[in-house]
């Protein structure tokens, strides 16, 4: 991330015409939609968005995080933001902003202001080429979840599984989950697009009966791939984006599990019973909600067995229950059903057909492993247990192995030889957990083993007590930090291990 304070007077857009997604009329942004969502062409900027001097803009989206007792209206803050930002004269994407504290009111109020990645083709942005989109929004604290309940009350205690988990959005718990998923395709964005697609369709009130859709999305791939926690990063970034249009969100987690009934052919009336509950939310039409069925293939897969006759009808009846209330929804306009599976074989396939976008996750490519790699680094290194060193991003490791690859020698300043060497150290150890298979899960706890196993707790130590906060590095620690290439070390180390297990696994 990099943080610009280049300070220039530049002119102020007016808010109010412009939605969520930086729109203003549903006809011209119906083709930018198409243009910006095919993946394999350059994205053209937002056409409905010409400056002054007549040139395209992209829109960009700025998002202000308050402090958790800030009682600022929200619109004065986006309007000061607004008005900050824009005196930029450029913009890193994505990038966190800095000096917004010399402005009292933000100061008192604003806990992180930072602009986020966007679909045009260079890093960064003249401001004439923007449309500057702030999205104000205060996260609510993690622990306010609810359940709810499959009890009928009628069976007694035994019966009362939970059916689901729901949570309120934005959610103080999901912050920096989006960024912290690294994919090596355009997977975000290309569900963002989806989100505005459809919001485009439907503020242009196109009829269901000829143009329709579901309202589902699917996430399949092997476990540990992030599949889950895109879903919930998802629902905090529209949560976020959609402020405009809703006054609240909520995550509603369904327990797929938990919804067959020990009682011989309950189950669909479970799923009947808990789809009421969503409705009743969904009724609200000031608020958005997230479904997110997890492993559906446990769902599901009941029909195809109900059919070849070694499944109870049970089964069979939670699948047609589930169907016939996804039906029912689709026609909502502030619901978003997300469902992931790591055997997409297994689900039904009358379900998979109604989902609008069938996703692949897979496994982390080398490149996306260095990015997973290095963000665990930067976050050791901030809080002070690696010593602080540059490590390359990607592009510069990139630019270092081609140009050792064609030169066959370093082709950097002195001071630079030492990070360049940490950086092609890494993406070497990417390239031996990519042909592991290894998954982000496994990825990210790569740390601690590298720890536990090979570095030594008494050479890192503990700190003195729980640092006073998560963000900034932990002053006063007791033992001084270890250098990254003992890091990489015992990192590549733990990597050997793995793969001499998964050997035993098979
Ligand atoms: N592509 C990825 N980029 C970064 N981290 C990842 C990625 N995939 C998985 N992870 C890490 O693994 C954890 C578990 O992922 P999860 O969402 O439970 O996977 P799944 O649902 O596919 O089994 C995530 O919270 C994240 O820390
Ligand atoms: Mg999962």
């Amino acid at each position: 991330m990099v943080t610009w304070m280049v300070f220039t007077r530049c002119l102020v857009l007016n808010l109010s015409d412009v939605d969520a997604f930086g729109l203003t009329l549903p006809l011209t942004t119906l083709m930018v939609s198409a243009d910006i969502s095919m993946e394999s062409q350059t994205p053209a900027p937002e056409a409905n968005q010409a400056s002054t001097t007549g040139a395209m803009r992209w829109t960009v989206h700025v998002e202000v995080r308050l402090k958790p007792r800030a009682s600022s209206r929200f619109d004065t803050i986006r309007n000061l933001v607004h008005s900050y930002v824009t005196s930029f004269e450029r913009l890193v994407l994505p990038s966190t902003l800095s000096g917004w504290e010399d402005i009292p009111e933000l100061l008192s109020s604003v806990e992180r202001i930072s602009v986020c990645e966007a679909q045009c083709p260079t890093a960064s942005l003249k401001m004439e080429e923007m449309v500057i989109q702030a999205h104000v929004y205060q996260p609510s604290d993690g622990d306010a979840f609810e359940e709810f309940s499959n009890s009928s009350g009628s069976r007694g205690e035994d019966d009362d599984t939970m059916a689901a988990s729901i949570c309120e959005l934005p959610n103080r718990s999901y912050e920096g989950l989006w960024d912290s998923l690294i994919y090596a395709g355009d997977i975000k964005m290309k569900l963002l697009d989806y989100i505005h697609a459809t919001l485009v369709l439907s503020d242009a009130n196109v009829d269901f009966n000829l143009v329709s859709w579901n309202r589902v999305v699917l996430l399949h791939g092997p476990p540990g791939t992030g599949k889950t926690s895109l879903c919930r990063a998802l629902g905090q970034k529209l949560a976020i984006r959609l402020s405009h249009r809703y006054s609240h969100a909520r995550l509603l987690e369904i327990n797929s599990h938990s919804l067959f009934s020990k009682w011989f052919s309950e189950s669909g009336k479970l799923v009947q019973r808990l789809f009421n509950n969503i409705t009743e939310l969904v009724e609200e039409e000031d608020g958005f909600v997230v479904v997110l069925i997890d492993e559906v293939e446990s769902l599901t897969a009941a029909r195809a067995g109900a059919m070849a006759g070694t499944e109870p009808s049970d089964g069979l009846r939670v699948v047609n229950a589930l169907l016939t209330q996804l039906d029912k929804l689709k026609t909502r306009k502030n619901v978003l059903i997300m469902a992931t599976s790591n055997l997409v074989k297994a689900i039904d396939t009358a379900f998979v057909d109604r989902a609008d976008i069938i996703q692949y996750v897979d496994l982390p490519s080398r490149e996306a492993i260095y990015e997973i790699l290095r963000t665990c680094l930067c976050e050791m290194i901030l809080k002070g247990i690696v010593a602080s060193v540059t490590i390359p991003t990607l592009k510069q490791v990139q630019m270092y192995e081609l140009v050792s690859k064609v030169n066959g020698r370093s082709d950097v300043a002195d001071g630079q030889e030492r990070s360049r060497s940490i950086g092609l150290r890494l993406l070497a150890l990417a390239f031996q957990c990519r042909k592991q298979g290894m998954s982000g899960r496994a990825l990210r706890r790569l740390p601690v083993l590298a720890l536990a196993r090979y570095i030594g707790l008494g050479n890192v130590g503990l700190a003195p007590g729980p640092s006073s906060s998560s963000t900034q590095p932990t002053a006063g620690r007791s033992s001084p930090s270890v250098s990254v290439e003992i890091w990489l070390d015992g990192m590549e180390k733990a990597v050997d291990e793995q793969a001499k297990e998964a050997e035993h696994l098979t």
